[in-house]
């Protein structure tokens, strides 16, 4: 797909529409991991969740650097799809009465998250890249490979936690 010069006023309006919202997501995620915290009966699990609060709520502020850089302000647009994934997420660990099936779940609704963002930033990195937004670029690439290390962690933890849920 090419992208043409009367295109591009279009695209920057789209990449700042898309920022207010990954801003929304990245707040929404901040106030969920607490729960998914505490919820966690696996030591590994509840490290992973800490760890990533810790780079979420960097992201939080990359967001709204970049947002504030590119408009002045830092206003966010809803999530609507985060919103449906953390409403998955409380759902299952209302329903996991086993704890070790309570992980599975908060590992999956996990990934899920994880997914998403790496979608949503992927998105963004590319945008930024074809705005000539080389900075942007390398911030958002660096969300990004923090999104999938976040994912890749969860997913060896999820084999031995898969594991014990079978036993
Ligand atoms: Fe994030
Ligand atoms: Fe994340």
């Amino acid at each position: 797909m090419k992208i043409f010069s009367d295109n591009i006023e279009s695209l920057s309006s789209l990449y700042v529409t898309h920022l207010r919202k990954a801003l929304d997501m990245e707040q929404k995620i901040t106030d969920a991991l607490p729960k998914m915290i505490e919820r966690s009966t696996d030591p590994e699990l509840a490290t992973a969740f800490r760890n990533h609060l810790q780079q979420t709520e960097n992201h939080v502020n990359l967001v709204q650097a970049l947002l504030r850089n590119a408009t002045g302000s830092d206003g966010t647009e809803t999530c609507k799809a985060i919103g449906g994934l953390i409403t998955e997420a409380e759902d299952g660990m209302k329903d996991a009465a086993d704890p070790a099936v309570l992980d599975i779940t908060l590992i999956a609704t996990g990934q899920q998250v994880e997914h998403h963002e790496i979608a949503v930033y992927g998105t963004l990195r590319t945008w930024a890249s074809i705005l000539g937004l080389a900075d942007d670029a390398v911030t958002l690439d660096t969300i990004l490979q923090q999104e999938k290390d976040a994912d890749k962690l969860l997913s060896t933890i999820s084999n031995g936690a898969n594991l014990q849920a079978a036993a």
